[in-house]
């Protein structure tokens, strides 16, 4: 999944700075839930999590509001860059941390809080449930998980009719795309970026569902309109998904 420095040149959009990794953009305009996990971060004394942080757009936030942040990512170039452009003062705050989830340990019941944003939708099902099952062990009881996903209702749009049909058909897993190049959003002559070999891509329902499976309570499951995204063509405001849930007392 190497990606070139021109392809990623190429890729490069306004408030969208190319993975090192082929996966995907880090956003630099925050959705509600990154917003809130910031927030979380600077007013409570718990050190927080930021998990696929990238060049850690949130974990940035969180430093800069007074937060301790543990900052992990599979790539070590992503956690360089990030530890770069953490200002001096800030650097003993944060604890960077290199691995692959589901199979990263980080220590048990430690964090106020975690966020996972745009990373779940490039592993399988049963990692996705793996990966929010460690999370709920990783945090503090009365912790809060933030999860933020693509959905079949952004960039992905031409799996609309097959998501729908698996879902209501049962499918535990109906947004499973093997087989990229039947659903690229752009022409294959425009594309030049290695992508991930498959996506997953979630909805509230799904989301709610493993993060129910392992034990957290829902307090907020939803669409989240990213239509801010730009030059990407129609979007109809399900960009992403986003859960807000709880680990019990
Ligand atoms: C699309 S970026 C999301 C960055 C940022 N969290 C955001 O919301 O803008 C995905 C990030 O997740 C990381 N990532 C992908 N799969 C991962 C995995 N299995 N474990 C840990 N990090 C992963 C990638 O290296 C990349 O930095």
């Amino acid at each position: 999944m190497a990606t070139s420095k021109k392809s990623a040149r190429k890729w490069s959009k306004p408030g969208m700075e190319p993975t090192l990794n082929g996966t995907g953009f880090m956003f630099s305009v925050l959705d509600e839930f990154a917003t809130d996990f910031i927030k979380f971060a600077g007013e409570g004394p718990d050190e927080v999590l930021d998990l696929g942080c990238a060049f850690g757009i949130a974990s940035l936030g969180a430093l800069e509001a007074g937060g301790r942040v543990t900052a992990c990512d599979l790539d070590q170039g992503h956690l360089d860059i990030l530890t770069g452009k953490t200002p001096e003062a800030q650097r003993a705050r944060l604890h960077t941390v290199q691995g692959k989830l589901p199979y990263v340990d980080l220590p048990e019941a430690s964090y106020g809080a975690i966020l996972c944003s745009r990373v779940l939708h490039f592993l399988d099902g049963s990692a996705i449930d793996a990966s929010v099952r460690k999370m709920f062990s990783w945090l503090k009881p009365g912790g809060r998980l933030y999860l933020v996903a693509d959905t079949p209702y952004g960039i992905w749009r031409k799996m609309i009719p097959i998501f729908e049909t698996k879902k209501a058909s049962g499918e535990r897993w109906p947004g499973l795309m093997i087989g990229l190049e039947n659903y690229l959003p752009y022409a294959p002559t425009d594309r030049s970026i290695d992508g991930p070999p498959f996506m997953n891509l979630l909805d509230p329902d799904l989301l709610s569902r493993t993060c129910t499976e392992a034990g957290f309570t829902i307090e907020r499951a939803a669409f989240i309109d990213r239509s801010d995204f730009t030059g990407l063509g129609r979007l109809d405001g399900r960009e992403n998904v986003g859960v807000l849930a709880f680990k019990p007392q």
